[in-house]
């Protein structure tokens, strides 16, 4: 299994990735690399029997004794040298299991500490598929580099080194080529990799494509917009398949070109081995042993252009994955960050001023929130509600100002304890497609299940929970599609009632509930409110009544502010208008810009 590894620095690039993921795995990578040196000498070194073999038999005066001694030798050193193949095989495997997981464990841990931005701006099903890829690219690249590309090189050293000791001049052919042919596929490799990365990145788009589709396939249906969705999709696939095909046809290059190589050199080695042998410089042991270096090269080589290919294709893919994936972290601890040390809940915003790549949202905000004040906040739709309650949450840093709750900045405090001493009801309730109860306990996750079912009927949701197949043991599907809107509301009410938290914010929490749902949850509101500081957005009037004082923002500006009883007195108050104006219990956006 993978251990714990740093995250202080992780490189990007694939092969120095690669290497950092094995640090635990440092014995069983030594160990195969060690098995696959032995075996490749021991392998490599039957030509040498061959050899010997032949001129024994080829001797004038043969000794049998001799000649016997090399044949035993022959299937011996090949036992000894599968042996440690297989040796090779049984360390290599732990390394790569190993390093598999390191990698999931280490892009994972990554990831989810990227801000609430990175992830807007990427498809979930991409980031996925980009794991997969890196995981997949490393094992493979890695398996390449030890059983094919280490054994050919340390081949074509042994088989030089060989060659040369029977005829220096012959060791000089194998050993100019090897550097001439290795030079040049080194060069073929880079720029191979420079195809496979367009090519992964291509269909790492076309992936993520198709699971945005997909997971919008409803709204496809209902805009009975198959084709089109077709169409759209079509471009994608056509662009990995230009980027597919220019791969290929590279490597195909390759495969040529190396083919012309290996030919050259075969008429080179050959002519030289049979001339030297016509001037009786070399023995006939040394002509077999040259013809079975080139049958064992000739068989690795041939498909040198299909390995380089596969190999780049590998690195490519991982290239294009890490790169995504180690972003640097936006919204992280500050070195000597400390633990949010909650006394009151108090909240302090200064000057803050936030804009979302060029669009301002706040300018200049100032606002206080004494412990225990329920804030009801009010503003038409885009006025940078969500954004305010995102920012207290430090999903986003902002650019100048402060936010201090009980007079510690947030970008001074450690996230975990921010987050963990503030319960947030969002817009849209997201849930995973875990059973009900692992939901609700997300925000507690220690709570017994009486705690988890307490929780749920200060929300109103037990009842509804009670009526599900298996209760609180039900899965709730992809992001919690098989329940309402209003109770995936109550889900995330009872988190809130779970996590007990000083702080809590409520981005119109009660939005999908029907009146009398809502009427019924009022009341267990009120009470979890009770002690706490509380940032509630809401449109429904009967929620921002109970509120101790209503800010009303726009453009990035308070522009209303005071207890709902001193707004509704005065006259000329815009939430007063808001309430005059109020259809059925709401109040409506375009009212707010009066
Ligand atoms: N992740 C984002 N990247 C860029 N712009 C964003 C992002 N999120 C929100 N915005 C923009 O910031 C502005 C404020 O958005 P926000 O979600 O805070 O509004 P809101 O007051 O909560 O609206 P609503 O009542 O509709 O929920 C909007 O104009 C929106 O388009
Ligand atoms: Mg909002």
């Amino acid at each position: 299994m993978s251990k714990n590894v740093s995250k202080d620095h992780i490189p990007q690039n694939p092969i120095q990735f690669g290497f950092f993921a094995t640090k635990p795995h440092l014995k069983w990578a030594v160990s195969a690399c060690v098995c696959v040196f032995i075996a490749t000498g021991l392998s490599d070194l039957v030509v040498v029997v061959v050899r010997n073999l032949t001129d024994a038999l080829a001797a004038p005066n043969l000794h049998i004794s001799t000649v016997w001694t090399w044949a035993v030798i022959f299937p011996l050193l090949y036992l000894l040298s599968e042996n440690t193949w297989r040796g090779s095989g049984f360390t290599g495997m732990r390394w790569f299991t190993g390093l598999v997981s390191t990698i999931y464990q280490i892009l994972y841990e990554y990831l989810s500490l990227h801000s609430k931005e990175y992830f807007n701006n990427r498809f979930a099903g991409a980031l996925a598929s980009k794991i997969s890829n890196v995981v997949d690219g490393m094992e493979n690249l890695f398996e390449k580099i030890l059983w094919k590309f280490i054994p050919l090189c340390m081949g074509l050293f042994w088989y030089m080194l060989f060659a040369g000791l029977s005829d220096w001049r012959l060791g000089a052919i194998i050993g100019l080529w090897t550097v001439f042919f290795l030079g040049i596929n080194v060069w073929f490799a880079q720029k191979m990799q420079i195809y496979a990365f367009h090519s992964a990145e291509s269909s790492s788009d076309l992936k993520g494509k198709i699971v945005d589709s997909l997971s919008n396939i409803s709204l496809v249906h209902e805009y009975a917009y198959v084709a089109g969705e077709q169409e759209y999709i079509q471009k994608f696939i056509q662009k990995n398949y230009t980027a597919g095909l220019n791969q290929w046809w590279f490597s195909e290059w390759i495969l040529t070109i190396n083919g012309v190589l290996i030919a050259l050199f075969l008429f080179a080695i050959m002519s030289t081995t049979l001339y030297f042998f016509q001037n009786h410089l070399i023995t006939l042991g040394t002509v077999v042993m040259i013809i079975a270096i080139i049958g064992d090269l000739v068989g690795q080589l041939f498909f040198i252009g299909q390995e380089i290919r596969d190999a780049a294709k590998y690195y490519g893919e991982a290239k294009e994955g890490l790169k995504e994936i180690l972003h640097e972290h936006t919204i992280v601890d500050a070195p000597h960050a400390a633990e949010l040390n909650f006394s009151k809940g108090d909240i302090s915003i200064k000057s803050m001023s936030f804009e979302y790549e060029n669009r301002k949202v706040f300018d200049n905000f100032s606002i206080e929130i004494p412990q225990g004040q329920k804030v009801g906040f009010v503003g038409r739709s885009g006025a940078g509600k969500t954004t305010f309650v995102s920012l207290l949450l430090r999903h986003f840093d902002i650019q100048s100002g402060s936010i201090s709750i009980d007079h510690q900045d947030i970008r001074e405090v450690k996230l975990e304890s921010l987050r963990r001493n503030i319960a947030f009801v969002p817009q849209d309730t997201s849930l995973f497609h875990r059973s009900i109860k692992e939901n609700i306990r997300y925000s507690k996750p220690e709570a017994s299940n009486q705690e988890v079912i307490a929780a749920a009927q200060s929300a109103q949701a037990d009842d509804f929970i009670q009526t599900l197949p298996h209760k609180y043991d039900t899965l709730v599907g992809e992001r919690g599609v098989k329940l309402s809107g209003g109770q995936r509301q109550r889900i995330a009410i009872a988190r809130a009632f779970l996590k007990n938290s000083p702080i809590l914010l409520l981005d119109e929490a009660t939005s999908s509930l029907d009146s009398e749902s809502e009427h019924a949850i009022q009341v267990s509101l009120e009470r979890l409110m009770k002690g706490r500081t509380v940032i509630a957005i809401a449109h429904r009037l009967s929620t921002l009544k109970e509120m101790d004082r209503i800010v009303i923002i726009e453009n990035g500006k308070i522009i209303e502010d005071g207890s709902p009883q001193d707004l509704l007195s005065q006259n000329g108050s815009i939430f007063k208008h808001m309430w005059d104006h109020q259809v059925k219990g709401f109040i409506l956006d375009e009212i707010t810009a009066q």
